[in-house]
């Protein structure tokens, strides 16, 4: 993949792998307060990271996170209305956020009722709010990713355009029966992010990830391959069974 060895990271099980990425999220969350007030987080949607976002909002975990800095937003979302469970600003909702002191206001959910491409467009200018010069968006000190057995990760899905120029994109795609219509973040503001942390669970990915980490650099097949932060790092949390053909 890069140049660089991957930093990759294996675990016993999920639960080990959710506890060792809590205390990330925390250190890094930490990190961001201390040296630039607030730390910006972008959540992902799948099931792997549901037991995480349990784990945030339950001590000792919860107490340990100034929830009044941490500001989230969405690596990617499906355009369904919120009150439906895959709804990934819903899921994090049910099992985090609405359990947290987090003010409402730190909370940036892609509209998910509109239009994709409205959507999209809709959340670009979310993004700019918070941009970093030079930039038309924010580096995010902590993005959460996952990866599908295809290779996507967040909406990035396998055949998409790989040097897309704008900050968010609206896709439709469809993958295990999830809803189809998407508004996705992209390479761009990916790659300017701080720290990003991809979770991976079980055995339906491990040659994925072996192609993905080891194999040739193929970014239209292998979306997950398109991440790689010019200034930032990147850290695979993976459990025994994804990591079984590394
Ligand atoms: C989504 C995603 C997506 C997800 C992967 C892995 O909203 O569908 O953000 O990229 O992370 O499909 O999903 P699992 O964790 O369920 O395998």
């Amino acid at each position: 993949m890069a140049n660089t060895k991957p930093n990759v990271r294996v675990f016993e099980n999920l639960d080990l792998l959710s506890q060792a990425a809590a205390e990330l999220f925390i250190e890094t969350s930490a990190q961001a307060v201390l040296l630039r007030g607030r730390s910006l987080v972008t959540l992902s949607g799948g099931n792997t990271p549901t037991e995480l976002y349990k784990l945030l909002a339950q001590s000792p975990y919860k107490e340990q996170i100034d929830w009044l800095r941490i500001h989230a937003f969405w690596g990617d979302e499906r355009c369904v209305p919120i009150e439906n469970s895959e709804n990934n600003y819903r899921q994090a909702h049910d099992v985090l956020l609405g359990h947290v002191p987090i003010p409402a206001n730190n909370i940036h959910r892609v509209e998910s009722s509109l239009e994709p491409a409205e959507a999209a467009k809709d959340y670009a200018n979310v993004l700019k709010r918070f941009a970093s010069p030079a930039l038309d968006w924010p580096r995010f000190d902590l993005v959460l990713l996952g990866m599908g057995e295809d290779g996507h990760t967040a909406s990035l899905f396998p055949g998409s355009e790989v040097n897309v120029s704008t900050p968010t994109l609206a896709v439709t795609a469809q993958y295990h029966n999830r809803p189809a219509n998407r508004v996705t973040l992209t390479p761009l503001v990916f790659n300017s992010a701080r720290r990003i942390i991809f979770l991976l669970s079980g055995e339906s990915k491990a040659q994925t990830l072996a192609n993905v980490l080891y194999g040739g650099y193929h970014p239209e097949q292998l979306p997950a391959q398109r991440i790689r932060p010019t200034d930032g790092e990147v850290i695979w949390m993976v459990d025994k069974l994804a990591a079984k053909q590394l």
